[in-house]
């Protein structure tokens, strides 16, 4: 089995946000940073399995700041975890703005990649070389997200198999809605 370092395929992407990428309101639109981000994770992940890749799953996308026409975004993204086959990439955003000279953090979120091969199978990934003590948090907390994420996964779907709906009425009394049954 082949291992390679954190460092060997951390990758940042800047780009300039322009007009173009702006909703009414004037900020960037949330699917330009979505995009963005994908960008990252696959440039991120195709250098450490040294092979084409799919996004698999993304973890939840807090936006925390808005991001204004002009500023330059950055996206750091790193490999975390690796299993077999899959990657977990944790992408790291930044804005900056040139000319009042601040940078914030506006969000961080993690995108699940899969290594695949030429007949579009999941292929597996070199192992990571954990250098740093915080190459080494990270691989841990990958771990711990990974079960996290599989005990949430079982409990959406027996969620959605438990509810019946006319036997939880009473759970929207103090709920913002109105039952009005189309007969
Ligand atoms: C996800 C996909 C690769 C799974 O393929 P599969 O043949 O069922 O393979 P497996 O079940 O062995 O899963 C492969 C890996 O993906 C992981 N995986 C699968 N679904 C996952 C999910 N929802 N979240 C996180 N990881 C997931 C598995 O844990 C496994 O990881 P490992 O090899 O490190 O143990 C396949 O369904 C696929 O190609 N999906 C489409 C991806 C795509 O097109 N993305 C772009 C979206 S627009």
């Amino acid at each position: 089995m082949s291992f390679k370092t954190v460092s060997a395929s951390k990758t940042t992407i800047t780009e300039l946000m322009i007009p173009s990428y702006a909703n009414f309101g004037g900020k960037i639109h949330g699917g330009i940073l979505l995009s963005l981000m994908d960008k990252a994770a696959f440039a991120c992940a195709s250098k450490h399995a040294g092979s084409y890749c799919v996004t698999v799953s993304v973890d939840t996308v807090d936006f925390l700041q808005p991001i204004e026409v002009g500023e330059l975004v950055s996206l750091n993204a790193s490999v975390h975890y690796v299993g077999r086959s899959s990657m977990l990439i944790g992408i790291k955003v930044i804005s900056e703005n040139v000319t009042e000279s601040t940078v914030r953090n506006t969000n961080i979120s993690f995108f699940t990649m899969v290594a695949k091969d030429q007949k579009d199978k999941p292929k597996e990934v070199p192992g990571l070389i954990l250098e740093t003590e915080d190459d080494v948090k990270k691989f841990i907390e990958g771990i711990e997200r990974k079960r996290m994420k599989d005990v949430y996964k079982k409990g959406i779907i027996s969620l959605h198999n438990k509810v019946v709906p006319m036997e939880n009425l009473d759970k929207l009394e103090s709920e913002r809605c109105q039952v009005n049954l189309k007969k």
